[in-house]
């Protein structure tokens, strides 16, 4: 499938269906037209129930039709799904993904389902047992083997007074995940039916309750990781430390602190994963004793002696101890060359020592990469390769990193 057409404005089907998360779908339909995508709305009838259609016909400056009956000699159920760049269904109830699961078409969105051929992405919403239900389970099955990236939902509070999973995530996250699938034009996304594991953060080690040895990692890129394996289909856990980005759309985040959470927690995901990356910068040491109180000042100004052990390596205990058969592991290096040797001597050393498959080294001899949207890499491979990765954005060398993943999948 062809890219978006240049020149043109992108054109995204903005599909809603009936459930009181229709709403938030008000938010995204704007973050869309704002950023210059043309978005034709289609609602079914149940969700004109939550926002009517003249709030779609507003914000998207189109009218907005359910069923197949209006301008008729336009072929609607046939034209808006075959021009789209890209659908998006924003909430998908259970009813909606059952129907597109079964080839139903008895609306003007089940219509355009059967007849778009670009990227579908379907946001889920609604309550944990409708989506736990097997029926429904099965429906995403069978949704996601034919590529459609169906996102999952977030965990927290739903309509009534109850929590679970199934609240839809939020609107700007969506949005992130959707204009990357645009952008990759992929009807098929590649990480489809894989599960992939990231880590992003930098680990805390605490002196006493108030105190740590921490650093500086933001967490941007190995956010950045998830969410372009999570456009590319992938089954995505990320494993969190200490940052205080949003949650991307259909990852399922674990928060840590510590290196021997951030290592109990990718070791454990790890046994079922296609790939795991660590983004994350674990402290290498942790002090030898944390102090219940808090540490106080001494009344003849002497500094306590802190103690230090060092932490696991967590990367080279999963390379070394793979326990699925041809998952890829993927390293980080922030280097900045010494007196033993320059940026790329230290990086080719440390990916034998590791055991990886790639490692991504940045120079950080400048400290620009720390909280930046931007970074400048080059990945080493096991296998002899050096790929050059040019200054661009964390997304853009996420999907490098995704890409060399992928080629050894096939190999
Ligand atoms: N890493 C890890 N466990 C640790 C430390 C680091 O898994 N305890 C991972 C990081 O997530 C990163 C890679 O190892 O993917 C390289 O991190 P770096 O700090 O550069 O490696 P070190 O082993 O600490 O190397 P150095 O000898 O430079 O300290």
């Amino acid at each position: 499938m062809a890219a978006p057409r240049t020149g043109e404005r992108p054109r995204v089907v903005l599909g809603v269906a009936g459930g009181i998360a229709a709403y938030k779908a008000c938010e995204l339909l704007r973050r869309l037209t704002e950023s210059g995508h043309d978005v034709t709305v289609v609602p079914t009838a149940a969700a004109l129930e939550f926002v009517g259609a003249p709030t779609w016909a507003a914000l998207s400056g189109k009218p907005v039709a359910t069923d197949v009956w209006s301008d008729v000699h336009e072929v609607p159920h046939v034209r808006i799904g075959q021009s789209a760049d890209l659908v998006v269904v924003a909430p998908a109830t259970a009813d909606l993904m059952a129907k597109a699961a079964h080839g139903l078409a008895d609306d003007l969105l089940t219509n355009t389902l059967l007849t778009a051929r670009c990227p579908v992405v379907l946001a889920p919403a609604m309550h944990t047992e409708m989506w736990e239900h097997p029926a429904t389970t099965a429906n995403v099955a069978t949704l996601r083997s034919r590529g459609v990236v169906v996102v999952e939902p977030a965990e927290g509070r739903l309509t009534g007074k109850d929590t679970g999973k199934g609240r839809l995530p939020e609107p700007s996250e969506i949005f992130e995940l959707a204009v990357e699938v645009l952008a990759r034009g992929a009807a098929v996304p590649d990480l489809a039916g894989r599960r992939v594991v990231v880590s992003a953060g930098g680990t805390r080690e605490y002196l006493d309750p108030v105190r740590f040895l921490g650093n500086r990692s933001s967490g941007l890129q190995g956010y950045a990781l998830a969410r372009a394996a999570a456009a590319r289909g992938a089954e995505v856990t990320l494993v969190s430390a200490n940052v205080t980005l949003p949650d991307p759309a259909g990852v399922k985040v674990v928060r840590v602190e510590t290196t021997a959470e951030l290592r109990a927690e990718v070791v454990l995901a790890a046994g079922s994963a296609d790939a795991v990356v660590m983004a994350a910068a674990p402290a290498d040491f942790r002090p030898t004793a944390v102090s219940e109180a808090k540490i106080k000042k001494t009344v003849d100004g002497f500094a306590p002696a802190i103690e230090l052990e060092q932490n696991p390596d967590i990367l080279k205990e999963i390379s070394h101890g793979r326990q699925r058969p041809g998952a890829v592991v993927v390293g980080f290096a922030a280097e900045t060359g010494d007196d033993t040797g320059d940026v790329l001597d230290l990086a080719r050393a440390k990916l034998a020592r590791k055991g990886c498959d790639l490692l991504v080294v940045n120079d950080v001899s400048g400290g620009a990469v720390f909280g930046s949207p931007d970074n400048e890499a080059v990945i080493l491979a096991s296998d002899g390769a050096t790929i050059d990765v040019p200054h661009g954005t964390k997304t853009a060398l996420a999907h490098v990193i995704w890409d060399e993943v992928v080629g050894r999948f096939a190999r």
